[in-house]
């Protein structure tokens, strides 16, 4: 048997959302260092600079803004018409226990992590479908089949963009579209810094395992991407070890 061999994906354009920070910035300096051509999504004008300076010269643009406000996603659609791939990975969190909740935590999370995500896939989707090619990569988590504990409503978006994942891949693959999902267990970045109810931080000092690197996790959408044209790895699971 012939050992297993990465699809090249050299010259490549992939964008990704949410690369300003945690596992988008890993994944975008990753590819970008294999050669792909990286368009970097993300509010943060400075994060995204600084990115793009850690990059291979000429390997990495960005365009700054707001996932939730139409005018940054109209700003983007002159980009996508050759997008070879969408790393669909901006997201928020908020934990607390359930009845602590608010209505502005629910609509922020749904918001940015579900709605916005979709408008933008759309967009992505429909020069895909013209092309007849393409990969939609969606960030998802270890969270869009299980509850936990004052996770409620993040659990609750990531399961509708999971579902949103699997709805794409069924009726996008007669246009020759791949749909991967990368579900990771906790990953090491700054998400959970807005989660400062007492409950959450006492759960999060007593937690027995080490989380996940953002590295990992991009080396996770790596693999998918290299999978050979007639391989769709539909969803890979992370998880750190001993976390179950
Ligand atoms: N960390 C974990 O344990 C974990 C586990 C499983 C899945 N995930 C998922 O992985 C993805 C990335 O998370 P992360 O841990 O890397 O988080 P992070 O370090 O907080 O990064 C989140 C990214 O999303 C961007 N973003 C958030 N809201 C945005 C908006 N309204 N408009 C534009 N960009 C926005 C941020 O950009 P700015 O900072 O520039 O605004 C940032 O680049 C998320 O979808 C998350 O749900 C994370």
């Amino acid at each position: 048997m012939m050992a297993p061999t990465g699809h090249p994906i050299a010259g490549k354009k992939i964008l990704i959302s949410g690369a300003s920070a945690g596992i988008g910035r890993e994944t975008a300096l990753l590819l970008a260092a294999q050669g792909m051509q990286v368009l970097a999504l993300g509010r943060n004008e400075s994060a995204l600079q600084s990115l793009q300076a850690l990059a291979p010269k000429g390997s990495l643009r960005w365009l700054a803004g707001d996932l939730n406000e139409a005018a940054h996603l109209d700003a983007i659609e002159p980009e996508l018409a050759d997008v070879d791939v969408f790393l669909n990975n901006a997201g928020v969190l908020r934990y607390a226990p359930i009845m602590d909740l608010t209505a502005e935590d629910f609509s922020w999370m749904f918001q940015t992590n579900v709605l916005a995500s979709i408008q933008l896939t759309q967009r992505v989707a429909r020069h895909m479908v013209t092309r007849r090619k393409g990969h939609l990569v969606f960030m998802t988590s270890i969270a869009a089949r299980e509850v936990y504990r004052t996770a409620s409503a993040y659990c609750a978006t990531k399961h509708a963009l999971s579902a949103m994942a699997r709805s794409f891949r069924l009726e996008l693959q007669e246009f020759g579209i791949k749909v991967s999902e990368i579900a990771p267990g906790m990953v090491d970045t700054d998400i959970r810094a807005s989660s400062d109810h007492p409950v959450v931080v006492a759960a999060i000092q007593n937690r027995k395992f080490s989380p996940l690197s953002p590295a990992e996790v991009a080396s996770a959408v790596m693999f998918a991407l290299q999978s050979p044209p007639n391989l769709c790895p539909d969803l890979i699971e992370l998880r750190p070890q001993g976390s179950l």
